[in-house]
């Protein structure tokens, strides 16, 4: 069958007269100012050593999972890695999922309840956003992290919810620890006191810190029995694949029951789990090492934000410390041109186009590594810097 709809035609057409049309580029050899290692661990030998010397220890030398973890898909090491991770991040429990994208939909779609609320930032990752639209629950989106706008949603919910014998309802909210499309940052302990005064269910998503922050910000703030589930993403800091869920023994057997993401998919291949513990092993190792990757990549967020002030660029960035700086430079086509010209000039400088972020905050997504040198740092910025005042 060659035909196909013409509907889904029509929406390609206006993919593309909005210049938003989305291709998949094959990688490159360009400075790297666009990729998610943060911390350069998915070409660390160290790892990819340890993870074989694993795989053999834990006699797991296969190709695949075989099955789905509640059939013929569990592994004592996947056991052992999820104990490890609990421990680790002094939680009861932690579950692992295939993917960030899988956790998140498999969290939201099946905790909240019909009835219950659900409050989310207006930023979050679309993962979530999918999760939270399968789900039976209300939604609410509150204004990027803007905690008088929670406030104010949670005492108006209260207000309207004040039934004397209906059954109580559970509000959960949702947010991110570092903004994938911004790079910013919620302020996380009012945040927990906001959600402590109104036993709201917290749930942070900390793809982004994870790696940038050590083992992310709610270990290093300390909060983590004031969240109701963390989600950790591998594809990113850790320079693997896969997610875990962290919570209390309650949340896991709930998620191993009603998660669908959870139960109707083959389990990670033991290779990938093995890679997740050595990936955190080194982790751990480099949160307390001298010269370690982590206080690199800090000296490349410093020498950035250093450098975008002294060219006066940094009226056009949004405020951020994390790994991820944005420029925002409005337009599909102006700041795609951009991104070409960088290209040009050897850095890889991903576009940001609209309707990923809304229009008129198209913008130039600037990824920190710990492998990004002061000279790479100085040269994209000073090229940007033409590109902006031309
Ligand atoms: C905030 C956030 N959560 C979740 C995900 C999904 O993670 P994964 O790539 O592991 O599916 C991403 C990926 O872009 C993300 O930015």
């Amino acid at each position: 069958m060659n035909s196909f709809p013409q509907k889904l035609h029509n929406k390609l057409k206006e993919r593309k007269s909005n210049n938003a049309f989305r291709v998949m580029n094959s990688s490159n050899n360009l400075i790297d100012f666009s990729s998610n290692d943060y911390l350069g661990f998915s070409v660390s030998e160290e790892i990819y050593e340890n993870t074989n010397t694993l795989l053999s220890s834990e006699n797991l030398k296969r190709n695949g999972a075989k099955g789905s973890r509640l059939l013929t898909g569990n592994y004592s090491l996947y056991n052992k890695t999820e104990e490890y991770l609990s421990k680790i991040y002094r939680q009861e429990a932690a579950l692992l999922f295939n993917s960030g994208y899988d956790a998140n939909l498999g969290l939201l779609s099946s905790i909240a309840q019909r009835g219950d609320v659900i409050l989310y930032d207006e930023l979050i990752h679309a993962s979530l956003r999918d999760g939270i639209s399968m789900s039976h629950a209300r939604a609410y989106k509150f204004k990027h992290n803007d905690l008088q706008d929670v406030q104010t949603m949670c005492k108006r919910i209260k207000k309207n919810n004040h039934v004397s014998n209906a059954e109580p309802i559970e509000i959960y909210l949702v947010t991110e620890s570092v903004f994938s499309m911004d790079g910013d940052s919620p302020d996380l302990k009012s945040l927990v006191s906001i959600c402590e005064e109104h036993s709201l269910n917290l749930i942070i998503d900390e793809a982004h810190a994870l790696g940038v922050y050590g083992l992310g910000l709610v270990h290093q703030l300390n909060i983590e029995d004031k969240v109701f589930a963390t989600i950790l993403t591998f594809g990113k800091g850790l320079g693997c694949h896969g997610a875990a869920i962290l919570g209390s023994t309650f949340l896991k057997e709930y998620l191993v029951n009603f998660s669908r993401s959870f139960i109707y998919t083959t389990a990670l291949p033991p290779h990938s789990v093995a890679t997740i513990n050595t990936a955190f092993q080194e982790l751990v190792l480099d949160t307390k090492a001298e010269n370690s990757a982590i206080k690199k990549l800090n000296s490349s967020i410093n020498i950035f934000k250093t450098e975008i002030k002294l060219l006066g660029l940094d009226q056009h960035f949004i405020e951020s410390n994390s790994a991820i700086q944005c420029c925002i430079i409005s337009g599909n086509e102006k700041v795609k041109s951009y991104s070409e010209k960088l290209k040009e000039e050897g850095y890889d400088v991903k576009a940001i186009l609209s309707p990923t972020v809304s229009e008129g905050k198209e913008r130039l997504r600037f990824c920190l590594h710990s492998y990004n040198s002061e000279e790479e740092i100085k040269g994209v910025l000073k090229t940007l810097k033409i590109l902006i005042k031309k």
